[in-house]
């Protein structure tokens, strides 16, 4: 992908929410907001979807939100940051998640829908082909997505980029995972023999306007403050947009104030 994104200035806030209801309609909120300000400007809008349990309840209420406002769905081009390698009719899968939770709801039209493609074929090829389908699905001048959703492990990984896992690169080269990974796209092997996933690489995932990381539950608190606060060991912090938002229920912020001096509002 091309230089970083335009402006230079970036942005981040950190939304605290009280449980992961509200963190729900809050997110769906931010969202659909995004959404209708990047088709009001640009007339079309790139999003990349993350895949994973917390942003289920986001997706309904999302997809109530485009609804109500009769938003032009077929100006909105949905990605996903990340997939497993399993079918889209495999409950496991983040495409399958969304379309369940979201873009069926809203009649996503099929050649709206960029697919991994998963479990078909050898994962290094799928990652390959994803690049290209991303690329080509992003504008040449302005090679970013408008809006990227990301979750985050209790180990601080985001999309597939696992701390401990190995990336397998179509020429051929297995690198670890890091900020720097080469690429836009590839297939890492998971540790312990826990199988296959695809994941956009850093160079692809650090390149948007409009980054928004859902985090819930006590487990991630210590994954969360080194991702707030920049730590080079954790992937979720390697990825930040013009704009980037944690939005955390409260259960997940640090009680020990070390990351307070960042821009944290309570919602
Ligand atoms: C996935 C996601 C992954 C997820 C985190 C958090 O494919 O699972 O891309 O990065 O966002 O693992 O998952 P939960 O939301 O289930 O806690």
């Amino acid at each position: 992908m091309g230089s970083g994104p335009r402006s230079g200035k970036r942005s981040l806030q950190t939304i605290v929410t009280t449980d992961p209801d509200d963190l729900a309609e809050k997110a769906a909120a931010l969202l659909l907001a995004t959404i209708r300000a990047t088709l009001a400007s640009r007339g079309m809008a790139r999003v990349a979807l993350s895949g994973g349990s917390t942003p289920r309840e986001t997706y309904r209420h999302l997809g109530r939100g485009l609804r109500a406002e009769n938003t032009p769905v077929h100006l909105i081009q949905w990605f996903f940051g990340d997939e497993r390698w399993v079918a889209v009719t495999s409950p496991e899968s983040n495409e399958g998640m969304a379309r369940e939770t979201l873009l069926d709801d809203v009649a996503a039209p099929e050649g709206t829908i960029h697919s991994w493609g998963a479990a078909e074929g050898d994962p290094r090829d799928c990652a390959r082909r994803y690049a290209r389908v991303v690329r080509a699905g992003l504008p040449e001048d302005a090679p970013v997505f408008d809006l990227l959703l990301l979750g985050m492990g209790a180990d601080g990984h985001t999309a597939s980029l696992f701390p401990d896992a190995e990336a397998h690169l179509s020429d051929g080269r297995i690198l670890p995972i890091s900020a720097d990974l080469p690429g836009d796209a590839t297939a890492i092997e998971m540790p312990r023999s826990r199988g296959w996933r695809l994941t956009l690489c850093p160079n692809v995932l650090h390149h948007c306007r409009t980054v928004v990381f859902l985090v819930t539950g006590a487990d991630k608190t210590a994954a969360l403050s080194r991702a707030r606060t920049g730590s080079p060991d954790t992937p979720a912090a390697w990825i930040r947009g013009e704009e980037t938002y944690f939005i955390v229920t409260r259960d997940a912020m640090s009680t020990s104030g070390a990351d307070g001096g960042l821009d944290v509002r309570h919602a």
